[in-house]
């Protein structure tokens, strides 16, 4: 996961009350990992009632990275609540299909069209590249699930000349080779969604599809093809060798197990978000970077907190002796 990528995923979550004025250092998890119950950090807050309910911050990983490190508390409060809220429901086959089609190109377009001719070919040519490393960036395990780069790469690539390219953005970032490492296992928040109709809880979702997916349309044109190039200088430096990514999904991983919320949430501020290339940015792209930034923040941290927490707050009053356990992406996707 690159920088942007990792500024893009930490706008879109749930900001809990207390940790946003804190900053973490971000690439440096300096906790011993010892999963020993009683040195675990939890991601879970209580309401106190009767009987409880929990706000637990989930993380878009695959679980297995980090099950061994969520406390039992937390896993309890999962189990003895009877209804769970999570921001999207990811288990509906709507939900699935509305992200699909709100991040497609108005029907009849494609990206040829819409993107300069020097973005569209670097993006071609860095797609190509991918399909070609797919199968060595794959692990050993990953096959013996019968998971095939062809069809993994399809999965997640196959459609792209028809996305809007803010959507293609964030898909480039989610193309590198540890994150195709972590494929195949399903995240927190969906193995949490997947538990919770195993175990037949009563389940819903705190926001809609377009209420993720509209602001991130909502750049315009010369904001979106400003990160698309910036995302694309980095993929390049990276397959030339000069780079190598700061801010890995082994870090969030790290700083997660080690409860460093402040980290986890916000390694990142305004001012770094326009050097997240080395290469100091010309004052004009700076200004571009700081204007995405801040309608970013705008419209993914606080309007959708103060959206989340009506809907909440609504939740708990009109069942008063229900046990909720509301969960919300600490980082995610
Ligand atoms: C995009 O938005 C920025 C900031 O609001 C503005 O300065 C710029 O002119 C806009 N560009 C286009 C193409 O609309
Ligand atoms: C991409 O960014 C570089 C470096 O900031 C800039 O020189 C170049 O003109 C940009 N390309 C496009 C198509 O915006
Ligand atoms: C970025 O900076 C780091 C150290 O700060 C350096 O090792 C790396 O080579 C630089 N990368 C580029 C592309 O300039």
């Amino acid at each position: 996961m690159s920088p942007w990528s990792w500024f893009l995923l930490q706008t879109l979550c749930l900001l809990p009350t207390g940790a946003a004025s804190r900053r973490g250092a971000p690439g440096t998890a300096n906790c011993e990992l010892k999963p020993q119950q009683s040195e675990l950090n939890s991601f879970l807050w209580t309401i106190k009632r009767d009987p409880p309910s929990y706000f637990f911050g989930t993380i878009h990983v695959p679980y297995t990275r980090v099950w061994d490190f969520i406390p039992d508390n937390s896993k309890e409060a999962f189990l003895q609540s009877s209804i769970v809220y999570f921001e999207l429901d990811l288990t509906d086959p709507y939900t699935i299909s509305a992200l699909t089609s709100c991040q497609m190109l108005p029907q009849g377009e494609n990206l040829q069209d819409v993107l300069p001719r020097d973005i569209y070919c670097r993006l071609k040519r860095h797609l190509e590249y991918v399909k070609l490393m797919m199968p060595l960036w794959m692990t050993p395990d990953q096959r013996g699930k019968g998971l095939y780069a062809d069809y993994l790469f399809n999965a997640i690539a196959g459609n792209w000349e028809r996305k809007r390219p803010v959507w293609v953005m964030l898909m480039v970032n989610s193309l590198t080779e540890v994150d195709i490492k972590s494929r195949g296992v399903p995240v927190l928040d969906l193995f949490l969604a997947q538990e919770a109709e195993r175990l037949r809880k009563q389940t819903g979702a705190v926001e809609k599809v377009e209420e993720q997916c509209h602001p991130l349309n909502g750049l315009n044109f010369s904001q979106v093809i400003f990160a698309l190039n910036q995302t694309l200088l980095q993929q390049e430096s990276l397959r030339a060798g000069s780079l190598q990514i700061p801010y890995t999904t082994e870090d969030l991983i790290k700083h997660y197990n080690c409860g460093d919320l402040s980290s986890v949430i916000l390694s990142h501020d305004s001012s770094q978000v326009p050097n997240f290339i080395n290469a100091t940015l010309p004052p004009q792209e700076r200004i571009t970077a700081q204007e995405i930034d801040s309608y970013l923040r705008r419209e993914l941290i606080y309007k959708r907190n103060e959206r989340i927490g009506k809907r909440v707050k609504a939740l708990l009053e009109e069942f008063p002796d229900k046990g909720f356990f509301f969960a919300f992406g600490a980082a995610s996707q």
